[in-house]
């Protein structure tokens, strides 16, 4: 049978499980499962009973021809190595490491092989994962991993060039934004009678319901501003500090992110 395995059931291997099931796209029976770990291999299969679960890597490779590597960057290509001399050739390798290439993946296994970088917001079938396919890959194998992948969110297909600067907005996003939204509720509650709790929660909201207002009216985010920060109000005189400072705050994070890029893994 035509399974899928997924080596390595930590934080992105276990979303992925979750939401490919949960979602429907793939039964309990076309999914195979191992880790280094038999902690990790026990909660997965006590998490999802009847799923497959292989004791190495090597045997999850001799079952699957879609072969998802969901560990960390630097543990990548040994696990490659050491799944390659038991595979056919006709596999599909899947590897969601940042900073590993498409060109070091193919040079130990110059067959099928896609990058995918998930986003944690697939949790709650939300953001979007970005897809890069190598040129051995073919259409037939392409559109399946895609279609995996839409079960738990958005898909955009980018060129390996873009995956930096889209990993940084799709991927690191949510974290950016999770830095922000605590920095805007802390600071607000610092200034005010409000609890911390209060202030999460009303900025938490508020993020969500601009982004749904962004969304689904298609306005720019600058015409909203200019819709809510009024001349001589209340919020223009927050928007004008943040426009002094935060060009520059997001030029330094922005650069200190592709710098680290470029060193993942190596
Ligand atoms: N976290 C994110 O938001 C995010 C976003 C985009 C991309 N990614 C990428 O997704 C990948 C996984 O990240 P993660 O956050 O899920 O890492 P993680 O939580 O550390 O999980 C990695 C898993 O790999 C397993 N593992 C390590 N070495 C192994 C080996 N030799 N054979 C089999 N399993 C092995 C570990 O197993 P045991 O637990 O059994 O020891 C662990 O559960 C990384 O390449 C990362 O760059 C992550």
């Amino acid at each position: 049978m035509d399974c899928i395995g997924i080596i390595g059931y930590g934080h992105m291997g276990s979303m992925l499980v979750d939401g490919f099931l949960s979602s429907g796209v793939l039964g309990i029976d076309e999914v195979v499962v191992t880790s280094r770990s038999r902690e990790s291999r026990d909660a997965c299969a006590a998490a999802w009973p009847g799923i497959g679960i292989a004791g190495t890597n090597s045997e999850l490779a001799r079952r699957c021809r879609t072969i998802i590597l969901a560990v960390r960057p630097q543990e990548v290509m040994e696990v490659l190595r050491e799944i390659v001399p038991v595979m056919d050739g006709d596999e599909h390798i899947v590897s969601l490491a940042a900073g590993i290439s498409l060109a070091e993946l193919e040079g130990l296994f110059p067959g099928q092989v896609t990058r995918v970088i998930p986003t944690i917001t697939s949790t709650v079938g939300q953001g979007t994962t970005l897809v890069c396919h190598g040129r051995q890959t073919g259409m037939q194998d392409a559109s399946r991993v895609e279609g995996l992948f839409s079960s738990i969110g958005n898909v955009m297909l980018v060129g390996e060039e873009e995956l930096p600067a889209a990993t940084i907005l799709s991927s690191c996003g949510p974290g950016l934004l999770a830095a922000i939204i605590e920095e805007l509720a802390d600071a607000t509650a610092r200034a005010s009678g409000l609890t911390t709790d209060r202030a999460l929660s009303l900025a938490t909201e508020t993020t969500a319901a601009t982004a749904a207002y962004l969304r689904k009216t298609g306005e720019a985010p600058g015409d909203l501003v200019g819709r809510v920060a009024t001349g001589g109000g209340v919020t223009e005189a927050g928007v004008k500090r943040l426009r002094e400072r935060l060009p520059g705050v997001f030029d330094e994070a922005v650069a200190a992110m592709l710098e680290r890029y470029g060193a993942v893994g190596k």
